[in-house]
């Protein structure tokens, strides 16, 4: 676990300009910094960056957060690995808790990286020694450029290159990053020798693996890294890295299988090209890329492992389905992969295929059909039986009703029928929502006030005790002021922006955010809270004086009770002295 205090304290050390600035140029706008929002598709710039304030608010999809939550959002990076990445940006050490057994410890020792990075410039300053091998590479028509592009480099054919790396080569860390080999009784060799070299890149642009292709025949063709602790397979993407510009610029990605695949595309101009390594697409593949573009295409060989690798992508994509985002997939012809297609036919070609990219619920239904002969009662039973895991698997609600509905009618039965067989809730047309009650606005005094405690969270320690208010501002600001006390160092806007996220209050916050961004840094806060604060306390004394002093009218003094009969009078004096 990472202590709460070193998240706060993180956040207050950080620049979130500098942290965004790393993933999309920002533009000065005013007191605020301005872009097109990396996480919808705009034209003019609605995603602002506020640096006093230390977040980021879209005013086009919404998106906002910290600068954890940025990288978290734009990386696909979850919290810890998210908070890690930022601290080692600014040299800081993650600090940790003591876990209880069960939770998994995710310890990466930085060294690891740098013997990766020396590696990779090892194999590249050979690659550029050996005629031999630029000689394949240029064989397969790579520019330099886009070898260097890919960092490709080449493992000389001997047992100990790495030897010249590291101070000593029976390091641990040269068997931690699976570089090196121990066989029996300790002997050391390195794992790739006479292989060009592709790394493998993770989303921040260090190595964490190589895969080595060998130059003429030989087995195993391609040698991959273990999975380490700084590689794990099902997590990564051969080439995101170096694509996520172009998938960006294009809304879109194509999936494919191969490293020579995801280079040959890119030395044609398909820069938006990644692929898994040697694994099937996992379900964090999917939701990683779908996070990313508004469509993904598979791409896979045109032979029958191919075929299979489609199917397997296409169940993983299921439960992850995105209403409006389109998966696509594309067949070569049985010859081709992406790599010699695009050689032989070109960029344009290839970029017509994928234009024409078969949907994913076309392939699903054509799947099914092709199992399963469909004129005959047994057949469309079938089709009901199999088609049953796929459809409830889905949880995009309108490709859940089209899909389910193109299936009941193929099997020649209603979707309600379809429905009750697969035991099923319906799907029933959106209903038509009740006209919205106009919406209770937030007393605006009350409003105001959580909009000046984001400002300045340590005002919400001034706050009087018995603080209460209706509405979700004042049920934020309540906790905020909750949580202060809990607080002993300074906490900031950011600090309480991301203790909020994902909790009920985030709403609310998000709203004040978009509002607090067009203040000028000139405005008193401290002046504001205390205005408002005593607006609510007047407020609240002439709500009490209306109540009492129906009360007296109605029963005489004797029939308060005695507290009551005391802040009467007092509030009577009052008014009697404002009349003064
Ligand atoms: P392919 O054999 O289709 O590779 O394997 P390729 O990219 O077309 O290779 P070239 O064009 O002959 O150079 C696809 C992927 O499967 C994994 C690798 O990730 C490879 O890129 N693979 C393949 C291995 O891990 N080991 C192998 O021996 C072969
Ligand atoms: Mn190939």
């Amino acid at each position: 676990m990472i202590p709460k205090s070193f998240i706060q304290d993180l956040l207050n050390r950080l620049d979130i300009v500098d942290v965004i600035e790393r993933y999309v140029p920002l533009k000065k706008a005013g007191a605020n910094y301005s872009a097109c929002c990396p996480f919808h598709n705009e034209k003019s710039p609605s995603f602002t960056v506020s640096q006093s304030k230390q977040f980021y608010h879209c005013f086009g999809c919404g998106a906002h957060g910290t600068a954890i939550g940025f990288v978290m959002e734009h990386t696909g990076l979850g919290f810890v690995d998210a908070v890690e990445e930022l601290a080692r940006g600014i040299g800081v050490e993650v600090p940790r808790e003591q876990t209880t057994p069960g939770q998994v410890q995710h310890k990466v020792a930085p060294d690891l990286y740098d013997v990766m990075r020396a590696a990779t410039r090892y194999y590249r300053e050979q690659l550029k020694q050996s005629p031999r091998a630029i000689d394949y590479l240029k064989r397969r028509g790579l520019s330099g450029e886009v070898a260097a592009r890919f960092g490709i480099g080449y493992a000389p054919d001997a047992w100990q290159n790495l030897a010249s790396i590291v101070p000593s080569y029976q390091d641990a860390s040269l068997v931690e990053t699976g570089m090196v080999i121990e066989g029996e009784g300790g002997k050391r060799y390195d794992r790739f020798r006479d292989r060009i070299m592709f790394p493998i890149v993770n989303a921040r642009g260090q190595v964490i693996g190589f895969g080595g292709r060998v130059l003429d025949k030989g087995e195993p063709k391609y040698l991959n890294s273990p999975e380490t602790t700084l590689f794990e397979k099902g997590h990564e993407l051969y080439g995101l890295f170096q694509a996520q510009k172009a998938i960006r610029a294009s809304q879109m990605v194509v999936v494919v299988e191969g490293y020579m695949d995801v280079v040959a595309l890119a030395q044609h101009g398909v820069e938006y090209a990644v692929a898994t390594l040697g694994t099937a697409t996992t379900p964090f593949h999917v939701q990683k890329l779908l996070r990313l573009a508004e469509q993904v295409v598979f791409c896979f060989d045109g032979d029958a492992a191919g075929q299979k690798a489609a199917w397997r992508a296409l169940e993983n994509s299921l439960p992850h389905l995105v209403d409006g985002k389109r998966i696509g997939f594309l067949f070569l012809p049985k010859e081709h992969d992406p790599d010699s297609y695009v050689r032989e036919h070109g960029t344009e070609a290839f970029e017509e295929l994928l234009h024409d990219s078969l949907p994913l619920s076309g392939y699903l239904l054509r799947e099914l059909c092709a199992q399963v002969d469909l004129r005959t009662q047994e057949g469309r039973s079938n089709l009901l039986k199999s088609a049953q895991p796929l459809l409830l698997a889905i949880s995009a609600p309108t490709m859940a009703l089209l899909l389910r509905k193109e299936v009941a009618a193929l099997a020649g039965i209603t979707q309600a029928e379809l429905e009750a067989l697969y035991a099923i809730k319906p799907i029933a047309a959106p209903q038509r929502k009740a006209p919205a009650k106009a919406a209770r606005r937030a007393p605006s005094n009350v409003r105001a006030l959580l909009r000046c405690l984001l400002v300045k969270p340590e005002l919400a320690r001034s706050l009087p005790a018995d603080f209460a208010a209706d509405g979700a501002d004042a049920a934020a600001i309540m906790a905020l002021a909750e949580w202060l006390a809990g607080q002993e160092g300074e906490v900031s806007t950011a600090g309480m922006i991301q203790h909020f996220q994902g909790t009920a209050h985030e709403a609310a916050l998000a709203a004040a955010q978009a509002d607090i961004l067009q203040w000028g840094e000139e405005f008193d806060v401290a002046a504001e809270v205390e205005g408002v604060l005593t607006r609510l306390r007047e407020e609240e004394r002439r709500r009490q004086w209306q109540e009492l002093e129906l009360k007296f009218q109605q029963t005489g003094l004797k029939g308060l009770e005695q507290q009551e009969r005391t802040l009467y009078l007092q509030l009577l004096q009052e008014r009697l002295a404002g009349m003064k």
